[in-house]
């Protein structure tokens, strides 16, 4: 039976570039999307930015701009992305339109009719010099545990403490750096207390969609447990209401007949689905009342990460719920992303920069089926390391899967001119390449791509082995003047592998979808890219091969870690020109410290770069590449004293991780060969020194 289904990912922040983060959640959803689609289902595929909210507008500010404007210069690079990791979303909105607007309003009014939104004075910190309320992230001070400096408004990054801000030791505004003053407000609540909204939780969480299918994963459903109590009568529901309120001056949608009140991001941000559905329904003349009839049978499902859960698990399907509308038919949470064994962080900038990525020229079906390999249906965290990623794409994709047609197509090319023609029973190799695509079919719906990745491969494996048992290099000589029966089983062999070929890309067909589809029509003729039940139809003949895909080559990785070539400076005559002026508060962001170089090594594999392990005196040892092989050998630098900038962000190359960089002087153009210089302090400096 075709069904029809609604899928989004979550709206990323507009006030940023995509990260691999996001590119992987896209991925994932965009593989899911296209197996339902080769099985006939009708999907609607949407996505948009989150624009609204207190960082993105003071963000606009200190660059002078509108928030409008800043949202539009991320919206704007948003299609290299996507169009680049081939990620099909059917329509891209923002919350910042007339259609999120409306509905956010609507939804509002509804829970209001339905009694379940009340007023209440909240006393909160308020910044006097700004005039603003300040978000939790805004305020610092000294932690009422252990007196560290400048911890945020939550919690003590030093000692791990979690309290509110009015708790902090000389609390300042992060914006002004004035002491905030405590101010009350009227904030606006969404009752999730109430006895209608804990049992309709306690129903959605644990209930199922009409497919039978958990509308959440064991995991997440046991973390609204915590949340929400067991639903035993003896076990307390702890569900807070929910404030939805801010004050301004905010970037957000205005409150109904509440002047000066916005609903805070989180409220208008899951609606931005709605919106984009809408959008999207108008421009395509489908009827959006009647496809998202709490009644109808279209299913609803969010591809989150596991940050966001909270959000969408409790507040969103109880916003809908009570506001009389569809609620979803499943969550589908991811873990994160990481790089290296490394957490990234977007504030740091660390990670893979997937706009490089496609800029080097590396192939985004690599990532996508290296991420594919990497997926289950669970809450896991799922690592990207250089190492394995080659490995994989190399020894699957390339020696596995693209080799099968490179060496049966050239026997069919050159002696049968392209026909395919098979001998003996055909029926347990249709039977087999069936089974196999169903098998691969549900587990892709199952998100359980790493299992339906590695059945993939393990058909490549045997059709691999029976092509080579056969010989068909043996049977192929002197095959010009060969009987007919010798003839017909090269033909045999071959057709074979081609086959299993074509079901093998038919499965591949969601995670690959342009090296596929040139399968499909270059290869087999065909007029459009596989579905499902292409699997098990023989194929009978073939044009000529033409080159599917190239190997990753290693150095790829180097570039993908490394900064480009072209980002050192321009050599001017004389030397480099002296940069703009700073102020000494710019210089003291500067973090100087003199460090004791404990061991120094080459780095297999690197031309440029040794390997520092440094004891700054901070009870630690850090790890630090530099690039100054041309002019040392690891022997001179052990044992040595140097400096280095403490605290640059960590940096994710090739080889790992480097905390830090340390000085040395060179020429801008290394072409002049004269050579770098480590710098090294007096004698009587101690590693962890400051310098001013
Ligand atoms: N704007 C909110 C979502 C609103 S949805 C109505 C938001 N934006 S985000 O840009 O911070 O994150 C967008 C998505 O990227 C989230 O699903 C988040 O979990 C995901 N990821 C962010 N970092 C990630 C990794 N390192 N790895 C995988 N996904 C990650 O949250
Ligand atoms: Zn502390």
């Amino acid at each position: 039976m075709s069904r029809t289904i609604f899928v989004t990912t979550a709206l990323p922040y507009a006030n940023g570039s995509f990260h691999i983060g996001h590119i992987m959640e896209y991925i994932q959803a965009d593989i899911w999307v296209r197996a339902m689609r080769m099985a006939g289902h009708t999907v609607h595929f949407v996505g948009a930015d989150d624009v609204h909210g207190a960082p993105i507008m003071l963000k606009a500010e200190a660059e002078n701009i509108t928030p409008q404007e800043l949202v539009k210069r991320y919206a704007s690079e948003r299609p290299q992305y996507l169009n680049g990791f081939h990620i099909k979303f059917d329509h891209w909105h923002s919350t910042d339109t007339p259609e999120n607007v409306t509905l956010s309003q609507d939804i509002y009014r509804a829970l209001k009719a339905t009694d379940l939104i009340e007023t209440r004075e909240i006393e909160q910190f308020f910044d006097p010099v700004k005039g603003m309320f300040l978000p939790d992230r805004y305020i610092k001070g000294e932690c009422p545990r252990c007196h560290a400096k400048d911890q945020y408004g939550d919690s003590c990054e030093s000692c791990g403490a979690v309290y509110t801000p009015t708790e902090l030791i000389e609390p300042y505004s992060t914006l002004t750096n004035a002491r905030p003053i405590l101010k009350t407000s009227e904030h606006f609540f969404f009752r999730l207390s109430d006895p209608r909204c804990v049992e309709f939780l306690q129903q959605w969480t644990t209930g199922s969609n009409a497919q039978g299918r958990k509308h959440l994963q064991p995991e997440v459903l046991a973390k609204t447990r915590e949340w929400l109590g067991t639903g035993d009568a003896d076990s307390e529901a702890n569900l807070a209401d929910w404030d939805i309120s801010r004050d301004e001056p905010y970037f957000g949608i205005p409150i109904p007949d509440a002047p000066g009140k916005y609903f805070y991001v989180w409220l208008d941000a899951p609606v931005g689905y709605l919106a984009s559905l809408k959008a999207y329904c108008a421009l395509q003349g489908i009827d959006y009342d009647a496809l998202l009839d709490p009644n109808g049978n279209t299913e609803q499902y969010h591809f989150i990460g596991k940050d966001i859960v909270y959000f969408h698990a409790l507040f969103w399907p109880a916003m809908l719920k009570f506001s009389g509308r569809k609620t979803p038919d499943g969550l589908h949470v991811h873990g994160f992303i990481t790089v290296s064994g490394e957490k990234m962080s977007k504030s740091r900038g660390t990670g893979i920069s997937p706009l490089r990525y496609l800029e080097i020229g590396m192939n985004a079906e690599w990532m996508r089926y290296y991420i594919a390999a990497k997926l289950n249906s669970h809450v896991e965290d799922i690592d990207f390391n250089p190492d394995d990623f080659i490995a994989r794409v190399n020894s699957d994709l390339i020696g596995k899967y693209v080799n099968i047609a490179s060496r049966a197509a050239s026997f069919i090319s050159r002696h049968f001119d392209g026909k395919l023609a098979y001998t003996g029973d055909v029926q347990a190799l249709q039977n087999e390449c069936q089974q196999v695509a169903d098998n691969v079919r549900e587990e892709l719906e199952s998100r359980e791509y790493g299992k339906a990745v590695r059945r993939i491969m393990a058909l490549a494996d045997q059709i691999n082995q029976a092509f080579d048992a056969a010989q068909p290099w043996v049977m192929a000589k002197g095959i010009a003047t060969a009987s007919d029966e010798q003839k017909a089983a090269l033909q045999n062999v071959c057709s074979r592998a081609l086959a299993g070929f074509k079901a093998l890309s038919v499965m591949l067909t969601p995670v690959l979808p342009v090296l596929t589809e040139r399968v499909a029509k270059e290869l087999f003729g065909g007029p459009r890219s596989f579905l499902w039940a292409d699997a098990s139809v023989l194929p009978t003949h073939i044009d000529a091969f033409k080159h599917l895909m190239t190997r990753v080559e290693p150095k790829l990785l180097d570039d993908l870690f490394e900064p480009p070539a072209d980002a050192t400076p321009a050599i001017v005559p004389g030397g480099e020109p002296i940069a703009d002026t700073i102020d000494i508060k710019d210089f003291g962001k500067v973090d100087l410290r003199i460090a004791r170089i404990v061991q120094c090594e080459e780095v297999e594999g690197s031309t440029k770069l040794l390997k520092l392990t440094l004891d700054v005196g901070e009870g630690r040892h850090r790890q630090v590449f530099s690039g100054i092989k041309s002019s040392y050998a690891p022997a001179d630098l052990a044992g040595k004293l140097t400096v280095l900038v403490a605290n640059l962000a960590p940096r994710k190359m090739r080889f790992g991780v480097s905390e830090g960089m340390v000085l040395a002087a060179s020429h801008a153009d290394d072409k002049t060969d004269a050579g770098i210089y480590v710098l090294e302090p007096w004698p009587g400096a101690q590693p962890g020194m400051r310098i001013n």
